[in-house]
Parts: structure tokens; C-alpha cells; sequence
């Protein structure tokens, strides 16, 4: 694996991630938000999303793994940890790093309406919106991406690469 290309570097990230918290602070001035960070991915993203808003905020984490073919809609998530976070009349809003199949988060997003919060809406960092297969509503998004593997700030291949502090397309992902 190589990289084969910088999409977005430190300073562009930083910049985008500043927009979306002003305008998430602005959305939810006097709400109680919940923020909850989709592990690993979006781990790096969360970390510098929540120091970036100035509005108080609780933090929770669910991990979310997923079988089977991305291509195919039937893909199994399994929840490896759930939030602790009793959600009912909050206002959530889940943290993603990147939107692919669109699976992870219409998956997380139905689990969720089901304990009845305020309001239930989603951020995601990238969005590969050419691979979609499922329609969600995005409230927050920061740059749609072409259907390339990306890794760093947070993002994997094979679980490495996540510390890269910039995005990258890399050339081989057999
Ligand atoms: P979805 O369920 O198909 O939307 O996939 C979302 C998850 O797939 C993300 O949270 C990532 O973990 C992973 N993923 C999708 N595309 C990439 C990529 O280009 N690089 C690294 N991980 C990816
Ligand atoms: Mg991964």
C-alpha cells in the first residue's frame, strides 16, 4: 500500500471542521446535545469537532462493525459497544467519519429513533456519495469524496493509517 495522493491536508481539514462546529453550535445553542463518536473512524474527527464547538456537550461512543460485501445491501452491523447514554428527549447527534454505503449509520440511525431522543441527525466528515445505496438525510457534511479508499485522520486500511494527520488515497486495497 502506498499513498498515492493527499485529498485533503491539515490545515484544509481544520478549516472545514471549524465550519461545521460553528454551525452546529448555532443549531444547538440551549439544546443538550449528545455527541456520539462512531468508533474508530471517526475518532480523530470527534476529538477536534467537540474542542471546536462552543457549546457544552456530553460525549458517548458506539462501535460498529460490519460483514460481508459493501456492494451489498444486506450487510450484517454488529454492535460491539453500545452508548451508555440514556438518549430519551436529548438531542443526538452522531459523529462519522465517512459515509459510504450509507449501512453503518441508516443502521445506527433506526437503533436509536427507537429510544425515542428529541431530535436524532447525523455529521459526517466525508461522503463518498457515489456509492450509496442507502438515502439518508445528512444534516452536517464536510467534503464529498470520489469513490477512491481513503485513509488517515482516523480512517484505516487494515487498521493502520489512522494516525495520518491528513486524508489520502491509496493505491492498492487488495
Ligand atoms: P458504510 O456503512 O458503507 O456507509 O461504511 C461506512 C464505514 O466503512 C466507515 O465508517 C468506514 O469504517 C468504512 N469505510 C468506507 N469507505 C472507506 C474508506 O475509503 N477508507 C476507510 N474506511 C472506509
Ligand atoms: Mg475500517
Amino acid at each position: 500500500m502506498e499513498i498515492k495522493e493527499i485529498l485533503f491536508n491539515e490545515h484544509a481539514i481544520a478549516d472545514k471542521v471549524k465550519e461545521l462546529a460553528a454551525r452546529i453550535s448555532n443549531d444547538y445553542a440551549g439544546k443538550d446535545l449528545v455527541l456520539v463518536c462512531i468508533l474508530k473512524g471517526a475518532a480523530v474527527f470527534t476529538a477536534d469537532l467537540m474542542r471546536a464547538l462552543s457549546i457544552p456537550i456530553e460525549l458517548d461512543f458506539v462501535r460498529a462493525a460490519s460483514y460481508g460485501r459493501s456492494t451489498v445491501s444486506s450487510r450484517v452491523i454488529t454492535i460491539t459497544k453500545d452508548i451508555d447514554t440514556d438518549i430519551k428527549g436529548r438531542h443526538v447527534l452522531l459523529v462519522d467519519g465517512i459515509i459510504d454505503t450509507g449501512d453503518t449509520l441508516s443502521y445506527l440511525l433506526k437503533r436509536y429513533a427507537e429510544r425515542n431522543p428529541a431530535s436524532l441527525k447525523a455529521v459526517v466528515l466525508l461522503d463518498k456519495k457515489a456509492r450509496r445505496i442507502i438515502d439518508i438525510p445528512l444534516a452536517y457534511q464536510g467534503f464529498e469524496i470520489p469513490d477512491k479508499f481513503v485513509v488517515g485522520y482516523g480512517m484505516d486500511y487494515g487498521e493502520k493509517h489512522r494516525n495520518l494527520p491528513y486524508i489520502a488515497v491509496i493505491t492498492s486495497q487488495a
